[in-house]
């Protein structure tokens, strides 16, 4: 009895700990050196599957975003953002929503991954930086010998390229596997950076 109540106290703990809160919500712009018909156009979940959504390219017409993050946590590096959810609330009969998170989806076959919402658990955090460039925090470095995984460093390897989700042709939002120093295999990605404005 005793150890269940220290469990119970603990699983409470926990779900207090773990507290979700939710941003502002806001779009996604992006901005390219590369292809001057990219810059100022906003993001849009675009449906790919049931209940699945890539992040397309949609012009002047993008979707509202939210970042959850979680009560009490403090960014990997000083002065930087907090790591959280990217979340696009997937409407349902009539007046629900679904709080669908980001993950990347990857296919052996390429080093271009693509941004997907989906229902579930699984998730790649994400957080906006002192620019509001949408950035990841990543620890892990294989690129040494032995690997390290240890120092927070900013990755920001986003690329607007065609892809071809179970059918569906779209202009998508991609991030590309590596350390920032490899190029995306697929020829149409566009280099890109994607800044988070508040609606
Ligand atoms: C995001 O946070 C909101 C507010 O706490 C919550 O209702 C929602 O379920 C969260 N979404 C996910 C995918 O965890
Ligand atoms: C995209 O992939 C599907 C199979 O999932 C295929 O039927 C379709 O022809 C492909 N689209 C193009 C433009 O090749």
């Amino acid at each position: 009895m005793k150890s269940l109540l220290a469990l119970s106290s603990f699983l409470l703990l926990g779900a207090v700990a773990a507290q979700e809160v939710q941003s502002k919500p806001f779009y996604l712009v992006i901005a390219s050196a590369g292809k001057k018909s990219y810059n100022g156009q906003k993001l849009a979940a675009c449906h790919t599957g049931a209940a699945i959504e890539s992040i397309c390219l949609a012009g002047t017409s993008g979707s509202e975003f939210y970042l959850n993050t979680t009560k009490g946590e403090e960014a990997a590096i000083k002065g930087e953002g907090l790591s959280g959810t990217l979340i696009w609330n997937l409407p349902y009969n009539g007046d629900e929503d679904l709080s669908e998170p980001m993950n990347f989806y990857s296919d052996p076959s390429t080093n271009v991954a693509l941004a997907l919402f989906e229902p579930g658990y699984t998730q790649q955090e994400v957080f906006f930086d002192k620019k509001s460039e949408m950035a990841i925090y990543s620890y892990y470095n294989d690129a040494v010998t032995p690997p390290t995984d240890d120092t927070a460093k900013i990755l920001k390897n986003w690329y607007i390229c065609e892809t071809n989700f179970s059918g569906y042709t779209y202009t998508t939002l991609n991030w590309v596997l590596g350390n920032g120093k490899a190029k995306p295999q697929n020829p149409s990605c566009v280099k890109v950076q994607v800044k988070r404005k508040f609606v």
